[in-house]
């Protein structure tokens, strides 16, 4: 198993004004990531799907210890990422990269692309000089950046935003690592061009046998590059499952609503379009029982009142729902 992300729950404290902090002592908290579970193996897509607000980023972040946790656990390979310092974890991070979702944020625009890229071969000490330099103009020819020599001395202010998620990419790939959290990676690039940046990330995972948590709040993609899909609601995972069993046979009421607003590709096929009431709730006032009872089309006695647990209800395929628990 390369990763098993255990109970994993983030709090973030909400500030309060100055009133509030004289009337209260009550501490009030986001509940952003409240005790989500899964694990990837090795070389595997795992795509987390929600709504804005679902807590997809900050579970990301998480595993990769860029967020401190508030409790629970993530195993990468065996070890305890959320128990080890800095200096144990320095070593670890050359095994887990992100990519981020705008590529005109991630890059710095003083450095030349072949810097940029070449930075985690010395920070993790894997290559230098002459070595470090034909590592990059491979991993640019590779990512599609070509001449590379030219790409390797170009500044990022002269890329468009197709061409920057390509140097994001080889970045994170330079180090060959096993984890590859990519968060919304095409959700800002042009739509013509988002096919062939997901097709160079499944070449790359095919040559270097990488592992993607792929976030994204499009069904239609992760239906595209998945083996398995993780549907998360208010900072919990309400049903996993592999992408064709979860397309096929859809069990959460909210899964079902997602998958009915895709647009169906089979022309004289008819799908009738689930439409949820109201908005996505406040993280910070979670409603009790099931939380995503207060929009859900076929809520009966027990959905306001107790959370139902994620099941397996055939094997590898998981949800929480009282209508199947
Ligand atoms: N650093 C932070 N401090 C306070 N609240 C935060 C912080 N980061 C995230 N949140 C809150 O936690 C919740 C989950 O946010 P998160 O960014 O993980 O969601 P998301 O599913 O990635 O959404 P999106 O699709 O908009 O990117 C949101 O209510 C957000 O406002
Ligand atoms: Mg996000």
């Amino acid at each position: 198993m390369l990763l098993d992300v255990k109970e994993l729950k983030k709090y973030f404290p909400v500030a309060k004004t100055f009133l509030e902090r004289l009337l209260t002592r009550e501490e009030r908290y986001i509940k952003a990531v409240d005790g989500v579970s899964f694990h990837m193996e090795d070389g595997e897509v795992f795509s987390l799907v929600g709504e804005s607000g679902s807590g997809k980023t900050t579970t990301g972040k998480l595993i990769l210890r860029l967020v401190e946790p508030t409790s629970g656990k993530v195993l990468f390979q065996g070890r305890d990422v959320t128990s080890l310092s800095k200096e144990e974890l320095r070593p670890l991070r050359r095994h887990m990269q992100i990519i981020y979702q705008d590529p005109y944020a991630s890059l710095n625009p003083r450095m030349r692309i072949g810097e940029a890229i070449m930075d985690p071969l010395l920070i993790h000490g894997i290559a230098e000089g002459r070595e470090a330099k034909e590592m990059v103009l491979d991993m640019l020819e590779r990512v599609g950046l070509t001449p590379a020599e030219t790409f390797f001395d170009t500044y990022p202010a002269y890329l468009s935003g197709g061409q920057r998620q390509r140097v994001a990419i080889a970045r994170a790939m330079i180090t060959r690592p096993k984890l590859v959290v990519a968060d919304e990676p095409v959700s800002m690039i042009d739509v013509s061009l988002r096919a062939s940046i997901l097709d160079l990330m499944m070449d790359l995972r095919k040559e270097f046998g990488v592992a993607y948590l792929f976030i994204t709040h499009d069904l239609a993609v992760a239906k595209y590059i998945s083996d398995k899909i993780a549907i998360m609601y208010l900072g919990k995972i309400v049903e996993l499952g592999r992408a064709r069993d979860l397309f096929k046979n859809p069990l959460h009421p909210y899964t079902k609503a997602l998958l009915s607003a895709i647009p169906v590709p089979v022309p004289g096929r008819k799908k009738e379009r689930i439409r949820l009431k109201g908005e996505i709730p406040s993280a910070i006032d979670v409603p009790p029982g099931c939380r995503f009872h207060t929009r859900c089309p076929l809520r009966f006695d027990p959905c306001d009142k107790e959370e139902p647990l994620l099941v397996e209800v055939e094997p590898g395929h998981f949800i929480a729902c009282h209508l199947h628990s």
